[in-house]
């Protein structure tokens, strides 16, 4: 187990659970080019982990199954460290040295939030770590510089959000959902899934009627997912291999690669990707459980 605290140190540690867009319609686009969304959007439990303690100078370290992947990338560019400095500026005297060490445990670029998750648990346990007196509203707007999920990465409890991801409202009655997640490590590039866009004026999420959550979710979709699959047909084969697991609902994350199954239990999950990992050794997959509720 990676250890970076010093003994005695006060540490705290913040999860950043993997984002999920069980729907995702692209409904206008705003004319400095970014897109308006409509979409469903729920956390799991799968995600990395931010741990901060206090240092003699600000620290950055990186541990996990993805930890090479972004060593690769410059550490300036890093968005845990970004949303750090941010914080900073509006903490002000209370912003102490501080080294942050982050867990990678989910793939890079895969549409589950990866960047952005880290991003506002940085500034979640950050905001805890300084004690500092800042509002879930102004969080966000600082999330929100950083990028378009940041936002909702912040409120990591399910929910719709609209405009380009920062109009949230909040759902407190959405039930824990088996999921797997597959990913065929292969990083599809964000503003190309949005540029090979068809249309871009889509019908919004439709209404849903009280505890109908199948019916609703089948008949959404993301819009992202066609332009996605044209840019990676890998894409159509973890579609494949998640409905012949037995998934009662497939579909990909985000602008993808992620794709995830929907299952009736966690040991009916737990076995879909026991046999997707066979089948695919050199993916990622993993069974896990969305976060119902609002956030605790
Ligand atoms: O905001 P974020 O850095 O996550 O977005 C990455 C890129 O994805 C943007 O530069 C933009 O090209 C595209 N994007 C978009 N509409 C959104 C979110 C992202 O066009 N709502």
């Amino acid at each position: 187990m990676f250890s970076h605290k010093p003994v005695g140190a006060v540490e705290t540690t913040e999860a950043a659970p993997a984002k999920i867009n069980l729907a995702l319609h692209v409904t206008g686009q705003r004319t400095d080019g970014y897109h308006l969304l409509d979409t469903l959007v729920t956390f799991t439990e799968a995600g990395d982990v931010i741990r901060i303690h206090d240092a003699p100078g600000d620290g950055f370290s990186i541990s996990g199954s993805f930890a090479d992947v972004l060593r690769q990338a410059t550490t300036k560019e890093n968005l845990v460290l970004k949303a750090r400095d941010l914080l900073r500026e509006a903490a002000g005297a209370r912003a102490r040295p501080v080294a942050i060490h982050l867990e990678k445990n989910l793939p890079v670029s895969s549409g589950i939030g990866g960047g952005s998750a880290d991003a506002a648990a940085t500034l979640r346990g950050l905001r805890r770590h300084w004690n500092i007196d800042i509002a879930d509203a102004e969080l966000a707007e600082i999330g929100l510089k950083l990028g378009a999920d940041v936002p909702m990465c912040l409120a990591r409890q399910p929910l719709i959000a609209r405009g380009i991801g920062e109009d949230i409202s909040t759902i407190d009655d959405m039930p824990v959902i088996p999921l797997v997640l597959a990913n065929p490590l292969k990083g599809v590039s964000t503003p190309e899934v949005f540029k090979r866009l068809k249309s871009k004026t889509n019908p919004p999420l439709e209404h849903r009627d009280d505890n109908t959550w199948m019916p609703f979710l089948t008949k959404s979709r993301n819009d992202l997912e066609i332009p996605a699959r044209k840019i990676l047909p890998d894409i159509d084969d973890v579609c494949d291999l998640l409905r012949k697991a037995g998934a009662q609902l497939v579909r990909m994350s985000g602008s993808g690669a992620t794709c995830f199954g929907i299952f009736k239990t966690i040991e009916d999950a737990k076995s879909a990707a026991d046999q997707l990992r066979r089948q695919r050794p050199d993916w990622y997959v993993q069974a896990t459980k969305t976060i119902g509720g609002p956030a605790r």
